[in-house]
């Protein structure tokens, strides 16, 4: 059991770095799409404030190069003002003197947030360097960003290494949560994958094939499966690489009677039509591109999801963003949502879907973390927690 703020007894006027992951979906103008992440981290925050500790805000949004005003955090201070009135303070450095002043001057119980650490290349890179100076700002480090602790950047993993350290409240939870799933599944276990991480998600998908009886695939991560059984995928995003390791996993589940379920009809748009108007097809031709799944799939998908005893659902099923292309992902988030089984929900994008469906009271578990989550799943460890002190009984 690791050590969360609770086992914290002296809190009042301490340096807290708190790590969170604010790593919101934005429209195409960059506004928040879904507060999830940062409602989910309200009582950490609050229970930091109530204890008098001066508590400084680290996280990253998307995957900037270098620094991008979309990508700026100050609209999220917005929203924390709205938490916190009065004790919000944003800082455009992360590391530096002007920063180290501002949260000198800081009165206890009050909240600096610091700009997108990813606008420093340093972060990704877990620079040694980089990590020190994020730890000379304070005296304890705190994980709470489920989401983003199986990558070791600096604000996850080198940091924690150089603190005092404990998780917070919202990881600790998740922990839980998805643990209890994983050790007394209930079966069927049926596992839903959609989404554009397709590189990194299909390797976790390699090793879910092990516990789950039934794979569910949509999103731009059925492409290279369907690729691999040699259908014709037109237009839509499907690397060579993905390709080989999505052949890999069919042969593995087809030797080992795993059942993976692909798209049989799609939402598609022609590129040579120039008002890319949408349309259902069983097949892509070389001009299409799928932008959601179809109705035959929907039913498809249903079937099994109204069998299953428990399933985990990471990834859209279409570009839910655009009203053309939601309908997959919402009718999914309301068969999931209506259904008997035991269902977990995660990733950024998939629980702003699902919000969006209006169904999410009816998830068993809505999981902050996309990746981090799978990882926990596939039955890993997250780094950034393997370096968080234990618990002193
Ligand atoms: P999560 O945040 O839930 O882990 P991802 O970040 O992997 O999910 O993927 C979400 C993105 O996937 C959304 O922006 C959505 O538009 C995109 N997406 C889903 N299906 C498709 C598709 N068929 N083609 C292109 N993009 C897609
Ligand atoms: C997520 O959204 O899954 C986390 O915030 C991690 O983001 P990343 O995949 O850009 O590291
Ligand atoms: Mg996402």
């Amino acid at each position: 059991m690791k050590r969360c703020i609770r086992d914290l007894v002296d809190l009042k006027g301490k340096r807290v770095l708190l790590r969170t992951d604010f790593n919101v979906p934005l429209d195409d103008v960059g506004r928040i799409l879904d507060k999830t992440r940062i409602v989910a981290e309200i009582p950490t925050i609050k229970y930091l404030v109530e204890r008098g500790a001066k508590v400084i805000i680290c996280t990253h949004l998307g995957r900037p190069n270098g620094f991008e005003i979309s990508l700026s955090l100050w609209q999220i201070s917005l929203v924390l003002m709205q938490y916190f009135p009065g004790k919000v303070q944003f800082s455009e450095k992360i590391i530096g003197d002007q920063v180290k002043k501002q949260i000198e001057s800081l009165s206890e119980g009050s909240i600096l947030l610091l700009e997108n650490i990813r606008f420093h290349k340093e972060e990704t890179e877990n620079d040694a360097a980089f990590a020190k100076e994020l730890a000379s700002l304070a005296d304890i480090y705190v994980n709470d960003a489920f989401g983003v602790c199986h990558r070791k950047h600096a604000s996850t993993y080198g940091v924690a290494r150089l603190l005092p350290n404990a998780i917070g409240f919202l990881v600790e939870e998740e922990i839980n949560a998805i643990q209890d799933a994983m050790t007394n599944p209930k079966s069927p276990f049926v596992t839903i994958f959609g989404g554009l991480k397709v590189e990194d998600k299909i390797k976790v998908l390699k090793n879910i094939i092990n516990k789950a009886d039934t794979v569910l695939i949509g999103g731009a991560m059925a492409y290279p499966f369907l690729a691999a059984k040699w259908i014709s995928v037109g237009l839509s995003p499907c690397k060579p690489e993905s390709v080989s390791i999505a052949t890999e996993i069919l042969k593995d589940a087809e030797a080992r009677g795993k059942k993976i379920l692909l798209p049989i009809d799609h939402i598609a748009i022609r590129m040579d039509d120039r008002k890319k108007k949408p349309f259902v097809t069983d097949i892509l031709d070389k001009n299409m591109v799928a932008c959601d799944i179809g109705p035959k799939t929907i039913s498809l998908f249903e079937s099994e999801i109204q069998k299953a005893g428990q399933v985990i659902w990471n990834g859209p099923l279409g570009k839910y963003e655009d009203p053309k292309f939601k309908n997959g992902t919402m009718a999914i988030a309301q068969i999931v949502a209506e259904s008997k089984c035991y269902s977990i929900v995660g990733g950024g994008d998939s629980v702003s879907a699902v919000n969006k469906s209006g169904k999410a009271n009816m998830i068993s578990h809505l999981s902050t973390g996309g990746g981090a989550t799978m990882k926990l799943l596939e039955g890993n460890s997250l780094p950034c927690l393997d370096v968080i002190q234990e618990r002193i009984v």
